[in-house]
């Protein structure tokens, strides 16, 4: 089918049966350019709580949908694809998780919302790359934390706030795999560029960055500086929304190690397709289903994070 009919067709049934699309900004163009909206993970999470759509179709990874699902219960919450995980959601087993917390008494847990509904289930209080230095700054100084599951945004964290949470070992594949000796030779190459990194990135990465921010806060600081080109260090598909609203800026990607191909694309992500959405919407399925023994614990940290970061 051509593009622009599948995009018709989508449009059709969207309508129909009141269904939105969300798109995460690391999804292709051509489903970002379709979205209903788009945003990082903490917009996706604030926007599942507003929508009057009875169906969301959350382009993105399963834990977005998931938490979209934690927060709208009584919504159909489908992802195109149902493979498209997390590897840090996946380095940080419920299991596994409970234990670790279990050898910190006392310790409030905070979780990054990269985590499954089991984690979030056992967590006080869940923040994003957005929010995360805004929430944790509301616990007293001293207070016993643990934070999970990302190991470069908590050690991040741990530096810019002056805390030593007791960090989990765990960390996201795309980003762990910038190449420094890439990144070093592009700054080589374009010495007036300002590089870009999100915090899930390693301290290698983040010592060279010259701002440090979430996807949104990336996005921001791009759209508002003066400066006109730029080393992106995270997800590549965000270079899409960047370079629509500065059309005359430059946006170079870091490359991965090992990679003939010059960007960071996490695979995940990129399971979604507009020929998926459309199925999606058609058949209704693959639907997110959370137990609700886990939804009622797992939806209170979600909600403590929407209020703590007002
Ligand atoms: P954001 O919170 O910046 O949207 O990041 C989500 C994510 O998956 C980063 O890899
Ligand atoms: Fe997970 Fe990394 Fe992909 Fe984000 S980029 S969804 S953290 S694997």
């Amino acid at each position: 089918m051509e593009q622009s009919e599948l995009i018709e067709k989508i449009n059709l049934l969207r309508k129909e049966k009141n269904a939105v699309i969300m798109a995460h900004y690391y999804q292709e163009g051509a489903i970002q350019d379709i979205a209903d909206m788009i945003g990082d993970s903490l917009a996706l999470a604030q926007w599942a709580t507003k929508t009057t759509a009875d169906i969301l179709v959350v382009c993105g990874v399963h834990f977005m949908g998931e938490t979209a699902k934690i927060l709208s219960p009584h919504k159909k919450v489908m992802v195109p694809d149902m493979n498209a995980g997390c590897s840090l959601a996946d380095s940080c087993k419920a299991e596994d998780f409970e234990a670790f917390i279990k050898q910190h008494p006392d310790h409030t847990v905070i979780s990054y919302v990269n985590t499954t509904a089991a984690v979030k289930a056992l967590t006080d209080v869940v923040v994003t790359s957005t929010n995360a230095r805004k929430i944790v700054d509301q616990f007293p100084q001293d207070a016993k934390l643990i934070f999970g599951p990302d190991r470069n945004l908590g050690d991040y964290i741990n530096k810019i706030s002056g805390r030593n949470m007791v960090l989990w070992n765990g960390a996201c594949h795309v980003h762990e795999q910038f190449s420094v000796e890439q990144l070093v030779s592009l700054k080589k190459q374009y010495p007036e560029a300002k590089v870009l990194a999100h915090p899930e990135c390693k301290n290698v990465v983040l010592m060279l960055a010259d701002y440090i921010g979430s996807t949104q806060a990336l996005l921001n600081y791009a759209t508002e500086s003066n400066d006109t080109t730029f080393l992106i260090a995270t997800e590549s598909g965000i270079i899409h929304e960047m370079q629509k609203r500065n059309p005359s800026k430059t946006f170079i990607p870091i490359p991965p190690v090992d990679s003939t191909c010059g960007c960071n694309n996490c695979q995940y992500m990129r399971l979604n397709t507009l020929e998926k959405i459309y199925e999606c919407l058609k058949n209704e399925t693959p639907e997110i289903l959370v137990n609700e023994a886990i939804r009622v614990k797992a939806v209170k940290p979600i909600l403590k994070m929407l209020e703590m970061s007002k």
